[in-house]
């Protein structure tokens, strides 16, 4: 998730371009540039960094800053590592076109190849380079008007984007599209001015009025004339509707949300999306993971898998052990990483280690990498942050596309991590001969339908919020859960102590009887996870037992259930899956539910007490 934003008119385009990507640097913050034109030239400052490294620079050059025509960009990398030359703007080869880009080209690959035969170079390694020259070579045989270029350009690549564009030749105006990544159009009064950004953080001071395009939406934005919207399929016009925004700045970088935490659970529909997009090709039967294919002998050969990782990313590697013992039969280890690098583990080359890191910064699981290359494993990574110190120190790795995690208490992380796992297991599977093609095919068809079912499970957000009222004020909780269920069942109880600091401990449904059911009675809300998957019978049987000593039970149940339904005190449902991938499901009514005990008890959601969002200290 990258933020844009730029500005036409008649004031200094400068000052309002940067303090506008300071608004969506919570959008994205590992590289930043502005493209500045003067009314000759185009000036293109671009650094890896923030905006203040950004602004540092631009201050060494006054002629970087001129000008009332200006589009800038604050990255989070999914091509290419963050660095100056991968930063946004890109300018096409004939440095006539600069565009700023939000999103994922899948195709990029594919168009880079045809324009290098067409006699096009390129300077980085991002899709959003591909897609300027795309558009330069589409303007060029086509001899047509930027606008046209675009339409006819998008109708090429495949993928996500909200691009804004600049042509040094049609000085008047700037032209942007959106597929899958929000564009907001800012007008200035009589269009003297308008402004283009990923949200309206950036112009909600100077102007109200907005239009927010439509996916596969497009519009030329001309100075003194106005908005012309079109549908990028035929180009044909749209009818608009100019918005009157009555949102404040925090409303609208929360997306409208109350907190950080509840947009980014809102997200995961998108960010689990965006994290199989071009990676699970249902229609060619295919898995597409090159940092796994390319070192397949090894994963195929591995004696084991030793899945490092800490907190929520630890329970997404417990899920993993499930995935690949269950989908790939190779044996796993899965490893608090601050236990894993001091307790002299035996680590050998046949050894895989995949560490789990949503910052990519966790001391710990850095260690504990440094420590299994030290011993000749092969280390896989799983990060969110591209670039990041856990991504540069693997051998290889597959980033979730989860976007920028604010909230401290890790949500889509937790998701696109296993969705990440999910991909790599069947991809093993598969490769391993253990999983059908046919068997292959439906996992991905399930796999494609999660995000419309996780949609589905937040559409219960006002049934969980009103079972958070009940026991808000509860001292202890258990969590419960099987299978692929148990990590959950954790990661549930982690959710709620550490935003609500209620205590909260997750157990395997049946260790139970075990020591725990010795806390139950008419105070202790349990949380069960009672998909109609696995062990259902023997879940059931462990509700009734904890129902038999007068304990609360909230279910997670699998839609139209009635048996759980007859016993529980409360039920909420999950659309059926296949049992590997409910944790994808299973795992959000638990999310909202510590989200809203945690706001009813009046805490700190987005930064709760002693916690930092990455913990680079042991
Ligand atoms: C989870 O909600 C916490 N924020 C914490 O447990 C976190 O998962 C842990 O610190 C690991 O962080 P990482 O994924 O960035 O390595």
């Amino acid at each position: 998730m990258c933020g844009i934003t730029g500005y036409i008119g008649y004031r200094e385009a400068y000052p309002i371009v940067i303090k506008g990507l300071q608004r969506l640097e919570y959008r994205g913050y590992d590289s930043a540039g502005i493209m500045l034109f003067d009314g000759q030239d185009i000036h293109v400052t671009k650094t890896k960094g923030k905006v203040v490294d950004l602004e540092a620079l631009a201050n060494n050059d006054e002629k970087s800053k001129k000008g009332s025509t200006g589009i800038g960009h604050t990255r989070w990398a999914t091509h290419g590592v963050p660095n100056d030359v991968n930063s946004h703007p890109h300018t096409s080869m004939s440095g006539n076109l600069v565009i700023v880009h939000n999103g994922i080209i899948e195709n990029y690959d594919t168009i880079k190849k045809e324009l290098i035969n067409r006699g096009y170079t390129f300077k980085s390694d991002t899709d959003t380079e591909v897609l300027v020259n795309l558009i330069e070579e589409v303007k060029k045989t086509e001899d047509c008007k930027l606008g046209k270029a675009v339409q006819i350009a998008l109708n090429q690549v495949v993928g996500a984007y909200a691009i804004a564009v600049f042509d040094k030749s049609k000085t008047n105006e700037i032209v942007v599209a959106r597929l899958g990544s929000p564009i907001a159009i800012g007008i200035g009064k009589d269009y003297k001015e308008f402004f283009v950004a990923s949200d309206a953080s950036p112009f909600i001071e100077y102007t109200n009025k907005a239009i927010y395009l439509e996916d596969e939406e497009m519009a030329v934005i001309k100075v003194g004339k106005g908005v012309k919207v079109r549908k990028i399929k035929d180009d044909s016009l749209v009818d608009t509707t100019i918005q009157e925004l009555q949102l404040s700045l925090e409303q609208i970088e929360k997306g409208g949300y109350d907190h950080f935490m509840l947009k980014e659970i809102h997200e995961q529909p998108k960010a689990i999306q965006d994290t199989f997009r071009g990676r699970m090709l249902a229609d060619e039967g295919i898995i597409k993971m090159s940092s796994v294919s390319n070192h397949l002998e090894k994963f195929l050969n591995a004696d084991r898998i030793i899945i490092v990782a800490c907190g929520t990313s630890w329970h997404a590697g417990l899920v993993g052990e499930y995935l690949f013992e269950d989908i790939a039969r190779i044996p796993v280890e899965v490893e608090y990483a601050s236990e894993f690098r001091y307790r002299n583990p035996i680590i050998t080359e046949k050894d895989i280690v995949i560490a789990i890191s949503q910052s990519g910064e966790t001391a710990d699981t850095l260690a504990a990498i440094k420590l299994a290359k030290s011993k000749g494993a092969f280390v896989f990574g799983v990060c969110n942050v591209v670039g990041s110190s856990i991504a540069r120190e693997t051998h290889s790795g597959s980033y979730t596309h989860a976007g920028p995690e604010i909230g401290v208490a890790s949500t889509k992380a937790f998701t696109t991590q296993i969705t990440v796992l999910t991909l790599i297991a069947l991809k093993l599977g598969k490769a391993k001969g253990n999983i059908s093609q046919t068997d292959f095919n439906s996992y991905i068809q399930m796999m494609r339908l999660i995000p419309s079912q996780v949609e589905k499970v937040l559409e219960s957000d006002e049934h969980v919020k009103y079972i958070s009222s009940i026991y808000k004020d509860a001292t202890n909780c258990l969590y419960l859960g099987r299978g692929f269920n148990f990590p959950v069942a954790l990661e549930g109880a982690l959710k709620l102590k550490e935003i609500s600091y209620i205590h909260a401990e997750g157990y395997p449904a049946a260790e139970m009887k075990h020591g725990p059911i010795a806390l139950i009675d008419e105070n202790m809300p349990i949380f069960v996870i009672a998909t109609n998957k696995g062990h259902y019978e023997k879940v059931v049987s462990n509700i009734q037992e904890i129902k038999s000593r007068a304990g609360k039970i909230i279910a997670v149940v699998t839609e139209g259930d009635t048996t759980v339904k007859e016993i529980a005190d409360h039920v909420i449902e999950i659309p059926e899956t296949a049992e590997a991938l409910t944790p994808l499901l299973t795992t959000i009514p638990l999310q909202l539910l510590s989200y809203h005990i945690a706001v009813m008890l009046g805490k700190n959601v987005d930064q709760p007490r002693n916690l930092a969002k990455s913990v680079t200290v042991e």
